[in-house]
């Protein structure tokens, strides 16, 4: 069997793993984790020339092969199309797609570069498999360098509505790149449906009987695969994650209060201000909860070159002062809100103490850190998870408490009933959501798509 080649624009590297947050990155490494392969991508650097040669490096048994994009690159590719443009598009949020020919143009030079550093790296018996929106042309670019390996594309984020993709100036280029590979595979039904939807609509392709796309020339296979953890890897991790100085003083400052968790990157498509407002509307309905929780809010700040990044930062940063404000105490303060990032290990060590999680997106690919907060839980006293149905997640873990989090005050009876739920039906619960972990991990995802590309 050839190696396993894995492209992507996010490149977990050893020495920056705690910046490169995110599902994808956490999902890659473990996927690639006791295989023989090659991770490419980006180095998340910028540099005034552009590189030659990739830069490789061998860690963990994988070889590591990235390289650095030039300022107007990054701009272009990076900061412009894929996360001003198709970011809040496949999220859903049209009203703040920012496209503009140029970035397009960025975007797809920068898909051929790409292709063009890995190629001479390549084996003939080589599989591909490329990630997430930023490298939708790969396979494209590929063949066109003259690739002939097998080639497959798993989208991290949504897909959205036809309605809502066709509203992309040039999305039937994007449609084209994507039926250039051999399987092209999403986190939920939902999502695949969409695709055969535009497929259908935009590409004027066929569904065929056998569940195969045909379009622009191709037949190519399409597929769910709900990216899965390795749940027991992260109850190894975060039982003695809490004997560690980061934790032991963190629980001391608790003071036996319950702690009320979310953990996010700080974006927009994680309902962040919704979750605030549900929070201060948990307080003002079931005042008993005064003094007695905290919530700890951690939002690790990235893409922050992109203007409505840091509005949202603003935004949050008023919000939290204004509940902090309303609620404090001399000897209480409701909510702890972080910008930066913690090792994962600490941050499992936080969930397993947290009695709620709070994972409430607006839109969400899948959200990894709902499993983690359930495969972190002390099994004979495990918290109590709140997902929003707009999370891929919520198509598999049944045992959380569903809130809808454009409506703040479900959220706010989602956590009075977190609060109030019995041990027995917390295990219930849990015993459940851990079942359906183990069952779809992390190896049954890269078995499935690996063997879905042949
Ligand atoms: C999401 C995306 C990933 C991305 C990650 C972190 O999970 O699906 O592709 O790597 O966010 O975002 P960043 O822009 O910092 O790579």
């Amino acid at each position: 069997m050839g190696r396993l080649v894995v492209v992507s624009n996010r490149v977990a590297l050893p020495q920056k793993r705690k910046q490169a947050g995110g599902g994808l990155a956490t999902g890659i490494l473990d996927a690639l984790r006791g295989t023989e392969g090659i991770w490419f991508g980006w180095s998340g650097d910028v540099a005034v020339t552009q590189p030659t040669n990739p830069t490789v490096a061998q860690a963990d048994g994988l070889t590591y092969a990235t390289v650095d994009l030039t300022r107007k690159d990054h701009a272009g590719y990076y900061d412009g199309f894929s996360n001003a443009a198709l970011w809040p598009l496949f999220h859903y949020r049209l009203d703040l797609v920012n496209f503009t020919r140029s970035d397009f143009a960025a975007y797809q030079r920068v898909n051929s570069f790409f292709a063009d550093m890995l190629m001479p790296m390549l084996r003939p018996d080589d599989r591909i498999w490329v990630h997430d929106y930023h490298l939708i042309p790969m396979a494209e670019s590929l063949r066109r360098a003259g690739a002939a390996q097998r080639i497959g594309f798993f989208l991290h984020t949504p897909f959205p509505p036809f309605g809502v993709l066709a509203t992309l100036p040039h999305y039937e280029d994007l449609l084209r790149s994507l039926c250039a590979y051999n399987l092209v595979g999403f986190q939920t039904a939902d999502d695949l449906t969409s695709f055969h939807d535009a497929v259908i609509r935009g590409a004027r392709g066929a569904v065929l009987p056998d569940g195969n796309v045909r379009a622009f020339g191709h037949t190519l296979r399409a597929g769910a695969f709900p990216i899965g953890i390795d749940p027991d890897a992260i109850a190894e991790m975060a039982a003695p994650a809490l004997k560690s100085r980061t934790l032991r003083r963190f629980e001391e400052s608790l003071q036996d209060r319950r702690l009320i968790i979310g953990v996010d990157r700080l974006d927009y498509s994680k309902g962040l201000e919704h979750r605030f407002k549900a929070f201060a509307s948990f307080l003002d309905h079931y005042p008993e909860h005064r003094g007695r929780i905290r919530f700890l809010q951690i939002a690790t700040a990235t893409r922050s070159e992109v203007p409505e990044y840091r509005h949202l930062r603003q935004r949050l940063s008023a919000l939290a002062g204004d509940i902090a404000g309303r609620f404090s105490e001399l000897d209480w303060t409701p909510i702890q809100y972080l910008n930066r990032s913690f090792s994962h290990r600490s941050l499992c060590g936080f969930l397993r103490i947290s009695h709620v999680a709070l994972v409430t997106p607006l839109r969400d690919g899948m959200n990894l850190v709902a499993k983690e907060y359930v495969a972190a839980q002390d099994p004979s006293e495990p918290g109590v998870l709140i997902l929003s149905p707009f999370a891929g997640a919520a198509h598999e873990l049944d045992g959380a408490i569903i809130a809808n989090p454009y409506d703040p005050d479900a959220v706010a009876e989602a956590l009075q009933a977190a609060m109030q739920m019995p041990l027995e039906e917390r295990r219930e619960r849990w015993q459940a959501m851990m079942e359906t972990l183990r069952r779809n991990n992390i190896t049954a995802w890269r078995e499935n798509f690996l063997g879905a590309l042949g």
